[in-house]
């Protein structure tokens, strides 16, 4: 079992460059089975679910070329109807994009309920209430989701979602690509991910509007032409570095990131007293590692990422002061670190969906486990900031989303190592 093993207390300097978007990776790769032709996607961050669902698009006939690091071509003129590979599938959340994919592509799709980080109850009833809206007749059982056309017919259709989902609003805009008549998704969610599935649906041909907004509208189109995408950096990734700087202290120059995008999170950082300057597609942070307490709570774009939830919870552990973290999209999601951040000397109090963060000087090193991946993220962070040495176990959870993460901590000066056989 592969470990990371900090050794904390160094401040962080220097410069970083963020990946490619993990969440608009595993939604462009999928979406581009809807495309005769080649697609060219540049900026396609190399972590395992990507390879994962790479592997999964080779295994349904998808011809794919890696030509150089980052860059994917992927040609799926040829593939046939057929189902993904079930244990593949069972290891990815976002497998569950080739529902839609497969809908609108072939008009029906036979998928395996998928896999992912297991932080909450994560239902896909929005998602099925999207497909049936666009005439699907859909069978579920406790292992698959099957779909084909109802007794009219796939057609556009008008969705209204009862919770901001992600991905019930992307499932449905890449069901309703190629389909007949206009789709129209209210109440959408509105993470910069899904513009960026937009623009790359749109570049291919396709007809979508609005995303961004609460209103997606999606006129079908015939067919999409192949094309040349390069995915945004990822907000997430972008946010883990500046939490680890302004937790540890130091001055980072975090580069290819949507200064934009980053809003609701570095305004956060600054009141607990970071310095952060916005350049065109630069942040830089600096920190003396004395924060401030201070209130967050989560919410769909534009609001406070709960994907952030954790890395900022170790900001406040480390910050003078009492600090309120709100969990509004996952309740039971304090339950993948907080236990673990205690290990290491931070005090919490979780009731219901609010934790109470009562801030320490300092945490020191312990040996920890990562159980889902921004859970894990935030576990690194701790280890960075500690004092003496954490060993977090369970980094393959890590690995699923942040490309070289060794490599780039390393290069910013911390020290930390993966050490294979532990
Ligand atoms: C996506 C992100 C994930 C992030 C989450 C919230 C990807 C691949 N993953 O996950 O990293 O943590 O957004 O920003 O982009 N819900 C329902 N029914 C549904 C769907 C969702 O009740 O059919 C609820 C969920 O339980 C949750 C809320 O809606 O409480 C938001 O979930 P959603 O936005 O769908 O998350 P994901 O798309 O799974």
């Amino acid at each position: 079992m592969a470990i990371y093993e900090i050794n904390g207390g160094t401040p962080l300097s220097g410069t970083v460059t963020i990946s490619g978007a993990k969440n608009a990776a595993v939604a462009i790769l999928p979406a581009a089975l809807l495309v005769k032709g080649q697609c060219r996607i540049e900026n396609v961050p190399d972590i395992s679910d990507v390879r994962i669902l790479l592997e999964m698009l080779r295994g349904m006939g998808a011809r794919i070329e890696q030509p150089e690091a980052g860059v994917v071509v992927m040609d799926c003129t040829d593939v046939g109807f057929c189902q993904p590979d079930s244990v593949l599938v069972k290891k990815l959340r976002a497998s569950y994009y080739l529902m839609g994919v497969l809908l609108s592509r072939y008009g029906r799709s036979l998928v395996a309920l998928p896999g992912g980080c297991s932080f909450a109850s994560r239902p896909i009833d929005q998602h099925i209430k999207g497909f049936k809206a666009l005439g699907a007749a859909v069978t579920e059982t406790d292992e698959y989701v099957s779909m084909e056309p109802g007794p009219n017919g796939l057609c556009g259709n008008r969705v209204s979602l009862d919770v901001v989902s992600v991905g019930a609003t992307v499932n449905i805009m890449l069901a309703a690509t190629l389909l007949p008549g206009q789709t129209v998704i209210e109440n959408a969610a509105k993470e910069p991910h899904i513009v960026d599935l937009a623009n790359f649906l749109n570049t291919m041909g396709a007809r979508i509007s609005g995303a961004g907004t609460d209103t997606v509208k999606i006129r079908g189109v015939e067919a999409l032409q192949g094309g040349t995408y390069a995915i945004i950096p990822d907000q997430i990734e972008a946010g883990t570095y500046i939490a680890a700087v302004a937790a540890t202290g130091g001055d980072v120059l975090v580069k290819n990131v949507i200064p934009k995008h980053m809003e609701c999170i570095t305004s956060k950082l600054e009141e607990m007293g970071a310095e952060i300057t916005n350049y065109d597609d630069s942040i830089r942070i600096r920190s003396s590692g004395k924060l401030c307490g201070t209130t967050v709570k989560t919410r769909p774009y534009p609001g406070f990422p709960t994907d952030m939830q954790a890395q900022i919870c170790v900001c406040m552990a480390l910050a003078g002061g009492t600090s309120r973290l709100t969990e509004s999209v996952y309740e039971t999601r304090f339950f993948g670190y907080c236990t673990e951040l205690e290990s290491m000397g931070a005090y919490i109090q979780v009731e219901g969906k609010t934790a109470t963060v009562y801030g320490k000087e300092s945490l020191h090193g312990a040996t920890v486990r990562a159980r889902d991946l921004r859970a894990g993220a935030a576990l690194v962070i701790a280890g960075l900031a500690a004092e003496g040495v954490t060993r977090v176990e369970n980094i393959h959870y890590v690995e699923r989303g942040y490309e070289r993460l060794i490599e780039k901590l390393t290069a910013l000066g911390a020290k930390i190592r993966r050490v294979e056989e532990y």
